[in-house]
């Protein structure tokens, strides 16, 4: 009796993680971004500012399709992106954390560059979490979405060894700047965030790769 209870615990336990892992990889292809803009290089440079305070009105999936396409999107044949990157290596990775987005359940999501597409990880909303790992900085659990910069050194420093490291750190700027810019761009506003702890933003996020830097992102109070 008891082992029959004990098997049927196990089995249950087994069909849980296989449709949890089996849903989270759930694959969500993005609008097409935008080539054109009604606003100027020049005055979105002049208007970009570390803004900390959001309006609780959502972001739309073609604004959150821009973001990623402006921080990692490919925009040539051979694979190259907005962002340069040293030796072409690519070794940054995005996740969108998402908590108010029309369209899009609140959850974890990675930004696969190639196919324009979210690929969902995690499915609840992590702000509280985050905000918890980064100093309960009141703008992380207020904004719309984060986006969460990561690393993977080894794509890099197997070419370019310890110098690989300073490239990394220099990449992450370029992404960074291209998604503040974006964002300015869209009337949207946002902070870089990078007063955090490394271990547990890794732990909430459940991620191998090393977090660089957040970005908050939310419409306009
Ligand atoms: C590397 C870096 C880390 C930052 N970390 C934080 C942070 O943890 N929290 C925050 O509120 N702002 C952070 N900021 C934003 C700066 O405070 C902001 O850029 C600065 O005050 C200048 O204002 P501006 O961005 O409006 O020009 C960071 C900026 C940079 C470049």
């Amino acid at each position: 009796m008891y082992m029959r209870k004990f098997l049927l615990f196990i089995q249950g336990f087994f069909l849980f993680f296989l449709t949890k892992s089996l849903i989270s990889e759930e694959l969500i292809k993005l609008p097409e971004p935008r080539f054109k803009s009604n606003i100027s290089l020049e005055e979105t440079l002049s208007k970009r500012r570390s803004i900390r305070e959001f309006s609780q009105q959502p972001l739309t999936l073609e604004e959150v399709s821009q973001l990623l396409w402006a921080a990692q999107g490919i925009t040539t044949s051979w694979g190259g992106r907005t962002a340069p990157s040293a030796g072409a290596l690519y070794p940054l990775e995005i996740y969108l954390v998402a908590g108010n987005v029309k369209n899009l359940s609140c959850g974890v999501y990675k930004y696969e560059p190639k196919t324009h597409s979210l690929v969902k990880k995690l499915q609840e909303d992590k702000r509280i979490d985050i905000w918890s790992s980064a100093w309960r900085q009141p703008w992380i659990k207020n904004a719309s979405i984060l986006f969460i910069i990561t690393a993977v050194y080894e794509r890099t420093t197997q070419k370019y060894g310890e110098r690989g490291i300073r490239y990394v750190h220099i990449e992450v700027g370029h992404v960074a700047q291209n998604i503040l810019l974006q964002a300015t761009a869209l009337n949207l506003v946002g902070v870089p965030v990078g007063a955090f702890y490394d271990k547990a933003l890794k732990k909430s996020l459940n991620i191998k790769e090393d977090p660089l830097y957040i970005i908050a992102i939310g419409k306009k109070k």
